[in-house]
């Protein structure tokens, strides 16, 4: 993985000097994360060195028994399957491979119907991941999945067809786990659902899918690595993107964090890195708002407001250096010139080009970016990506001075719903989502 940070230096106040300045700081965060961890606090940075024979012994007997695999998990618990998934099987997966990979993280009814109906019920095996063992949407899906299971194959069987990744302690899928005997895999206790997906939440369905876990934790392990060198901010990738972060809100006031794709497979990427930046850093009054972009196709959407918008944005680029597949552009009219330029190029390189051509567009009007380059995309480069951003993600919260750990916001939701729906415990939280909603209906409209 390479990364240029040339274009987001020199131009304001975020100097070679400013970044280098903020080492001690650094230094600081990285030794409190290394203490946490030691502490057993915080786990993810043990995950590369895990054994991972009980997922792969699981995911072998789902690989050899089931036409259909449907993941019941919503956020941190889904996101990382999403993006394995999308990065490296892709949507044409389904059509000629099985089990077919299918995620219900929504309780849109739509979407749960239809995937119920393209998934052969008996000869499906649902995995529901929830840390919590409580999230309503994944808890209303699973029970979705077992009323369709025991209708189709009885009680016994049902149970059977179903695997639950969760806290190895707490939780109503533990218990459940241990009352009536449902497999499960344990999610650490000192790992957090966006933290995860080196654990078993992104590695069973790796795994299901055919997917060399073992090369994604080894990229993931010698990406902590390079996380950890202390000789310059720049050689740190974790440090270089948590401090360039941190500069650009906090010098110049730049409260936006584009993340910007260029390769469609890193799509989902970008959504796992949209919650893992939000759901970490925003609280306390402070954060960074993180959005998402594809490339080439935002430039024709959003690149003018980056340009010329307010200027409240740091940019992160990210591209591949060798496409899978590419095709040469045919030279067919030699005397058009809008047509003619393009004959003979491959599609890979004018993809590229256009991010170096937004990329500059930018920086002549002082927006600044810096640009990931994955040699290509595979375990290993994903398992590095992954691991990177986890770590500049907490580190940046020891310098913002939060817990980038926790997600009172998220709880509070979450209670909220309890209460609407009738959750014994929670009636109160129930009238007073009733109470706040209700002042907020000011007009009816009719049309
Ligand atoms: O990162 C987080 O902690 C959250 O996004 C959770 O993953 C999400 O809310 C789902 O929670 P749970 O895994 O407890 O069902």
């Amino acid at each position: 993985m390479r990364i240029a940070y040339g274009l987001a230096l020199g131009q304001g106040r975020v100097t070679l000097e400013a970044l280098e300045g903020l080492r001690e700081r650094l230094l600081e965060a990285q030794q409190w994360l290394e203490e946490e961890g030691a502490r057993g606090e915080v786990g993810f940075m043990d995950l590369p060195l895990q054994d991972p024979s009980p997922v792969l012994q699981v995911a072998r007997e789902v690989r050899n028994l089931y036409d259909h695999f449907v993941l019941i998990g919503i956020g941190g618990s889904s996101l990382g399957a999403q993006t394995l998934f999308d990065a490296l099987r892709g949507p044409s997966y389904n059509r000629h491979s099985h089990p077919t990979f299918h995620i219900l993280d929504n309780v849109d009814p739509v979407k749960v119907e239809k995937t119920m109906s393209e998934v052969k019920i008996e000869a499906t095996c649902f995995c529901v991941v929830s840390k919590s063992g409580s999230t309503a949407e994944s808890m209303a899906n699973f029970l979705v999945a077992l009323g369709l299971l025991q209708r189709a194959v009885g009680r016994e069987e049902a149970r059977k067809r179903i695997v639950f990744i969760t806290d190895p302690h707490r939780g109503t899928l533990r218990e459940l786990a241990r009352e009536e005997g449902y497999r499960s895999l344990d999610i650490p206790s000192n790992v957090g659902g966006r933290f995860s997906v080196l654990s078993p939440v992104g590695l069973f369905p790796a795994a299901v899918l055919g997917i060399d876990v073992k090369r994604l934790l080894e990229g993931a392990s010698r990406a902590l690595e390079a996380c950890k060198r202390q000789d310059s901010v720049t050689h740190n990738p974790a440090w270089l993107i948590a401090g360039l972060h941190y500069l650009y809100q906090t010098l110049e006031h730049r409260g936006i964090s584009v993340m910007m794709a260029y390769h469609e497979r890193l799509s989902t990427f970008v959504d796992w890195y949209r919650q893992l930046w939000a759901e970490s850093l925003g609280k306390d009054g402070k954060g960074q708002t993180p959005v998402k972009a594809i490339g080439a196709v935002d430039q024709h959407s959003q690149i003018q407001l980056y340009n010329e918008g307010p200027r409240d944005k740091v940019i992160t680029f990210l591209q591949v250096e060798n496409f899978a597949l590419d095709h040469e552009i045919p030279h067919l009219y030699p005397h058009k010139p809008a047509l003619a330029y393009l004959g003979r190029h491959r599609l890979g390189e004018l993809l590229k080009r256009e991010l170096i051509g937004t990329a500059s567009a930018l920086a002549k009007r002082g927006v600044p970016s810096i640009t990931i380059t994955l040699p290509k995309i595979d375990e290993a480069c994903m398992g590095a990506l992954f691991m990177v951003y986890e770590m500049a993600t907490a580190l940046s919260g020891y310098l913002y001075g939060i817990n980038p750990f926790d997600q009172p916001g998220v709880e509070e939701g979450k209670q909220l719903t309890y209460g609407l729906m009738g959750r014994e415990g929670y009636q109160d939280k129930g009238y007073e989502a009733q109470k706040i909603w209700e002042k907020s209906i000011k007009a009816s409209l009719i049309v």
